[in-house]
């Protein structure tokens, strides 16, 4: 079983198609003919409690998808699975200590922690509607308390364990949780790091009135009478049924902050039917899921990539997947292709800075891999070395390929090639998911022709499962999205283009959104954070390319008066890594007398960043102070 080669591009054999699920281009004609029939017959093969009776619905911006259908995800993920696979593995969770050992859960052990929990957390007070904070690592407790949640139909709201205490209070206030679920701590790199701090220090100014600690790590910490309780306290003695929550398909299942260009980040609202049809059926077509796969995404469960294929997808299909806590280079370098080995994976899906941080620290693998059918590649472009290197010594040049295309906001994959009928071709991520309607356009909103780089949009009826707004922010949605091309056409803020056969390649963003290690970074928001210190007259933030992490921020500084030194280096550093995160600090800080700008007083960051990069710099005609030019060259030295 495996692919072969035909000019540039690869395509899977006959016996690869034989067991997919998806195999032929009919697939492609049917649902793109009528996509809203093509979900409303996906739809109906999940648990229902009661059936919709619209399938679409379009008042732009807005659009529903599923009214008046009543669903509960949690229910689809376990108890449907319960007559089937009670005893089959869900959940295989690998701790990154070598020496511990590794736990598995069953669907009915799954099943019974998250109704005791659904208990325990209805007990606390949670309600329908409730948001709540979920601050928690790579642990089985955190997938608990997300379904848990879903369950009693509270939602979510999931922050990535290494944002600072500042990054996670700015999300707590704009939700309004009053309940956070943490853990004590957590290991990464043979380290325990203490998460009930942060969480101690991130609720401050909050609403947060109970806070639910999951034990991992041991650690010591501080506990507050009344407000604070331990996660197994909590489900001892509950009952292990708690009957789940009958959700409107438009109800909210969860929110999820992402950066956009500017200021602060945006809390991506998620919706109950919509989410679970595209999950379900995305992870199952994309990965070609059968009961006897194995499947491992790497991704944090602070991401999209996490909600929706290191929870939700897999566990809709019934699959047993992995969930590793640590870091995949530790101990050694190959400690992912050693659980890959260990569990038998069947599935790899990871990100471009992994695959490159592996190809730099190990060239040749030992392991053979063997077991792994499909391998998949999120978040950023993957350059054509990287793609070379996971094909050959990951997926052994017998694997597919997949470079699959989303956004937080697109809540599952949209472009991506199916592994039944490919073309899997180095750098270009595919064609639009069966149903999904993409064009890209040039400034106008003229369609572009091939090979001819624009804007990718996305077009009625978008898909079940995107964002049905910004918490809180009407305005927002409607300008970050719905604006450029009108209201009806959304905008995704990648440039891409078309080869002649209609697969796409995305190119970068088109916004100030950098990728740093995959992660979502805002240019506009460092550069707020780097301004609050009171030195600093102004500053700009670039993205600029780097061997593994893709990008990374590079800050250029004018200071109000005085001199610049290390030491102030250093403080503007820790300054981003209180306010955001270590993941986004930036990679240099150049101290400059000024920025270039055009005569209305905007920075032009592309001449910086060509000025870093060494490119031509183009058209200078609106530039206002071309003296500061080579002032700039001097100071970056290049
Ligand atoms: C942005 C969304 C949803 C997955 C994790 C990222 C970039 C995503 C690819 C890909 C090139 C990609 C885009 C997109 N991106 N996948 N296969 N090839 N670029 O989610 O943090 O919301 O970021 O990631 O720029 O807009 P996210």
């Amino acid at each position: 079983m495996g692919i072969i080669k035909k000019g540039t591009s690869y395509f899977p054999d006959k016996e690869f198609k034989k067991r997919a699920w998806i195999n032929s281009n009919s697939i492609y004609k049917e649902a793109n003919k009528n996509p809203i029939r093509f979900w409303d017959k996906l739809a109906k093969e999940l648990h229902w409690f009661k059936k919709w009776n619209k399938v679409f619905v379009h008042k732009p911006p807005y659009f529903k998808w599923f009214v008046g259908g009543k669903i509960n995800i949690c229910y689809n993920c376990l108890d449907r699975n319960l007559e089937k696979r009670r005893n089959k593995v869900a959940l295989i969770f690998e701790p990154e200590s070598v020496e511990e050992r590794e736990i598995k859960l069953t669907y009915y052990d799954l099943y019974r922690l998250v109704n005791k929990f659904a208990n325990a957390l209805k007990k606390l007070g949670v309600k329908k509607g409730d948001v709540v904070g979920i601050y928690m690592p790579m642990i089985p407790e955190t997938i608990i308390s997300m379904l848990a949640c879903a369950r009693i139909g509270a939602v979510h709201s999931v922050v990535f364990s290494a944002f600072s205490p500042n990054a996670l209070k700015i999300r707590l206030q704009e939700t309004e949780a009053k309940v956070l679920i943490t853990a004590d701590g957590y290991y990464r790199r043979g380290k325990i790091i203490n998460l009930k701090e942060s969480a101690d220090e991130g609720i401050k100014g909050t609403n947060i009135k109970k806070v639910i600690i999951a034990k991992r790590a041991n650690n010591k910490i501080k506990l507050v009478k009344g407000r604070d309780y331990f996660f197994d306290d909590l489900i001892e003695g509950q009952s292990d049924y708690c009957k789940p929550e009958q959700m409107n398909s438009e109800d909210k299942l969860f929110i999820l902050f992402t950066s956009g260009s500017t200021g602060k980040p945006k809390g991506i609202v998620h919706t109950c039917g919509g989410y679970t049809v595209q999950a379900c059926w995305t992870a199952k077509y994309i990965f070609d899921l059968f009961d006897d796969d194995i499947f491992w995404s790497t991704a944090d469960l602070g991401w999209i990539t996490g909600h929706t294929y290191s929870c939700y997808g897999p566990l809709l299909n019934g699959t047993t997947y992995v969930l590793y806590e640590g870091a995949p280079d530790f101990p050694t370098p190959d400690r992912w292709a050693r659980i890959i080995e260990k569990y038998g994976v069947t599935t790899f899906y990871t990100a471009p800075t992994a695959i490159r941080m592996f190809e730099k620290e190990i060239k040749k693998l030992k392991e053979k891999l063997n077991t792994l059918q499909i391998i998949a590649s999120v978040g950023e472009p993957i350059d054509e070395e990287a793609w070379h290197w996971f094909y050959r010594e990951v997926g052994k040049e017998r694997c597919p390929i997949l470079d699959t295309w989303w956004q937080t906001e697109t809540g599952g994959i949209l472009i991506t090639s199916l592994p039944g009928i490919g073309p899997f071709k180095p750098t270009f991520t595919g064609v639009p998911f069966p149903g999904i309607k993409t064009d890209i356009l040039d400034d106008k909103g003229k369609s572009l022709p091939a090979n001819k780089e624009g804007n990718l949009v996305i077009l009625p009826p978008f898909s079940p499962g995107m964002l049905r707004g910004v918490y809180n922010n009407h305005k927002k949605y409607v300008d970050t999205y719905w604006s450029k091309y009108g209201n009806k056409i959304y905008f995704t803020s990648d440039l891409a283009y078309r080869d002649r056969n209609g697969l796409i390649r995305i190119v970068g963003r088109a916004d100030d959104v950098i990728k740093v290690a995959g992660h979502r970074i805002s240019t506009g928001e460092l550069e707020n954070i780097i301004d609050l210190d009171k030195r600093i007259d102004e500053c700009a933030v670039i993205g600029v390319p780097h061997e593994i992490k893709g990008e990374v921020p590079v800050a250029f500084v004018v200071l109000k008066s005085g001199k610049p030194n290390e030491k102030m280096k250093k403080e503007i550093v820790k300054r981003v890594e209180k306010e955001i995160s270590k993941i986004a600090r930036p990679s240099e800080i150049y101290f400059v007398m000024e920025l270039p700008k055009t005569r209305s007083g905007k920075i032009m960051r592309r001449i910086l960043k060509r000025l870093f990069t060494g490119e031509e710099l183009g058209d200078l005609s609106t530039l206002s102070n071309p003296e500061c030019i080579g002032k700039i060259r001097k100071t970056i030295g290049k």
